[in-house]
């Protein structure tokens, strides 16, 4: 198979792709549809979030902080009991990356669901991952997590191939994670915890797939 690693958001029309934003939109997703969401419908600004009032709850950041008047911020830990209930999304940099995407299959990866997405993305002859980055700039943890599911591409492109000797060259992931802009910010703002989550590798055996603008749990 073939693995397209692109560092930061772009336009793109694919057949199969991958959106990764490790801390934490993507693992947000992951862990609402782990915890019995209906859907996460991510939309890119407040305002559109905001015509779901009333029929979803609202969840979503800016700079990492709870959006004032959303019923949720961009926690994983905070994605709870949520039996049945759809939730609307709204980040700074990740679901601003989905919108930019124009492809048959998106699904999103994170270190807690990366073997779900390996496993699922196994079969397909052409795959792009999409790195979310941090306001226009390469964030580590995205790249890093796209190097480790480049790993089965036996045949990389230099991009992927960079991505590669990158992750294999990181021997712990959290403390690793720990070094990116991002992760020091969410800790300054008293987000620690969801660092600690959004680093640790499968424990969510989940895959969160796009259809009809919601993330909803692929069921094999
Ligand atoms: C984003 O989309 O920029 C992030 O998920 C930010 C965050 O809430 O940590």
């Amino acid at each position: 198979m073939r693995i397209f690693v692109h560092p930061l958001p772009k336009y793109l029309s694919s057949d199969v792709c991958v959106l990764i934003d490790a801390l934490r939109a993507t693992c947000t997703i992951s862990a609402a549809l782990a915890n019995g969401a209906s859907g996460v419908r991510p939309v890119r600004s407040i305002k559109e979030a905001l015509k779901f009032r009333g029929e979803a709850l609202l969840a979503g950041e800016r700079n990492g902080v709870k959006i004032e008047g959303f019923d949720l911020g961009n926690s994983p830990n905070e994605m709870m009991n949520l039996q049945g209930k759809e939730i609307v999304l709204t980040t700074t940099n990740g679901t601003k990356a989905i919108s930019m995407l124009k492809c048959d299959t998106v699904v999103a990866a994170s270190f807690p669901n990366i073997s779900a997405i390996k496993n699922f993305i196994s079969s397909f002859d052409r795959v792009d991952l999409i790195c979310s980055g941090d306001n226009g700039e390469i964030s580590l943890e995205d790249f890093l997590l796209a190097g480790m599911i480049a790993e089965l591409d036996e045949n990389p492109t230099d991009a992927a191939r960079i991505s590669q000797i990158y992750a294999r060259s990181v021997h712990n992931i959290k403390e690793e994670a720990l070094r990116s802009s991002h992760a020091r910010h969410l800790i300054e703002i008293g987000f620690s915890k969801d660092v600690d989550f959004c680093t640790s590798v499968d424990t969510l055996d989940v895959i969160p797939i796009l259809k009809d603008g919601v993330f909803r749990r692929l069921i094999s």
